[in-house]
């Protein structure tokens, strides 16, 4: 199934058609190509999705993927004129494979169709890796972030609760201590050391009293025991009262009337990216208002933070320039969902974050369609 409004049209017909067996549909439009695909005892008939990148309207790879065609790979062709940021955006959406020059899509489109299609193993061109071994290695490291994720979390938890019990107790009983030597001072018969040891055993009440409040920020740091205690929106609301304590800037702030179960893994990815967006927020958007937004329902939660600051052009940052914005796509991919950043220089930027309320057994094979319904 074919939309073929791109420049290499006449490329691609040759390369599929190259291919003995393979029949080509167009369809002219993107209603047409989910008209197709949606037509009873029609999907079955096509073996491959090829979608143009770019441009506006167009049928993005994942909606293609959430429609349920997901066992269908999906490619995507730039041509010359796709953008760095669409080729990215577009694997983002779970495009299978993504063919820019004319002459790419000419080499090797229809060998990767036939590759793709035909039980997705195989060779990809020559002595390249299989596309299978390629997804399963994919798989694998997915499995090993998310498993280093969780034992993350698990670790915050544990060193809190630790340095809560723990400490907590030694300090309570040095409280205590220091009481008990209070009421002994009247004993004491020398009044100039009577007043010396009151005033030390003051100095040492206030310094208990500072590390307890030390202990419990950095408890709650670790791991606000709210998201555990009271779940994501009311550890929402906190961090935007810590954020505007600290910050001096207003948050307008939006939570559901009920607030769905959510799955604790994504409930800690939206709080953890949450966290990093109120720090580029602070960071560098010198906003002057800040609105969040914390909505769900059955199917999942989304979240959008808007500020109104300086914006940025993220197509013009360097790799190594990105890497929150890449820990918090790799966190939220990691339970199904996604981050889209909106952002222009002068008109503020907006992130927009979605999950699934469960996250799939292995959300990249809910992108790429493998496994999907
Ligand atoms: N809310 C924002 N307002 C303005 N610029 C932003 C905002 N968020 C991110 N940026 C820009 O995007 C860059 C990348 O952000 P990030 O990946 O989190 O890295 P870091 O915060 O470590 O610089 C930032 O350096 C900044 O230039
Ligand atoms: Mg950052």
């Amino acid at each position: 199934m074919f939309h073929p409004e791109s420049p290499l049209r006449t490329a691609v017909r040759r390369a599929i058609a190259d291919r003995r067996g393979w029949e080509l549909v167009e369809a002219d439009s993107v209603e047409a190509v989910l008209q197709r695909l949606t037509q009873e005892g029609e999907a079955g008939r096509f073996g491959a999705v090829v979608l143009p990148l770019g441009g506006e309207g167009e049928l993005r790879p994942v909606q293609v993927v959430r429609l349920g065609f997901g066992r269908l790979p999906v490619l995507a062709i730039g041509g010359e004129t796709a953008t760095a940021g669409e080729v990215v955006q577009a694997f983002r959406d779970g495009a299978t494979d993504i063919f820019l020059g004319a002459r790419e899509v000419e080499a090797t489109l229809g060998e990767r169709l036939e590759t793709l299609v035909r039980g997705g193993g195989g060779e990809v061109g020559s002595g390249g890796a299989g596309v299978s071994e390629l997804r399963a290695a994919h798989r694998r490291a997915r499995a090993l972030a998310r498993q280093l994720v969780h034992l993350r979390e698990e670790e915050r938890r544990r060193i809190a609760r630790e340095i809560h019990d723990e400490l907590g107790q030694a300090l309570s009983g040095l409280k205590m201590d220091v009481a008990w030597l209070e009421r002994r001072l009247a004993g004491v018969r020398d009044p100039g050391l009577a007043a010396t040891l009151r005033e030390r055993l003051g100095e040492m009440a206030r310094a208990i009293d500072a590390t307890v409040q030390t202990t419990r920020r950095l408890c709650t740091e670790l791991r606000p025991g709210v998201l555990d205690d009271l779940g994501l929106a009311a550890a929402i609301q906190w961090q935007v009262r810590e954020f505007e304590r600290r910050s001096n800037l207003a948050v307008k702030l939006e939570l559901p009337g009920k607030m769905p179960a959510v799955h604790e893994a994504t409930a800690t990815a939206v709080f953890r990216v949450f966290q990093e967006i109120l720090t580029n927020v602070a960071r560098h958007a010198q906003a002057s208002g800040v609105s969040v937004r914390l909505a769900a329902d059955g199917t999942g939660v989304a979240l959008e933070v808007r500020d109104d600051g300086v914006g940025f052009r993220e197509d013009r940052l360097q790799e190594n320039e990105a890497l929150g914005l890449l820990g918090m796509r790799e966190r939220m991919a990691l339970v199904g969902g996604r981050v889209v950043v909106q952002s222009a220089p002068g008109e503020g930027t907006t992130v927009r974050v979605w999950a699934p309320a469960e996250p799939p057994e292995d959300a990249m094979e809910t992108w790429v369609g493998e496994d999907a319904p």
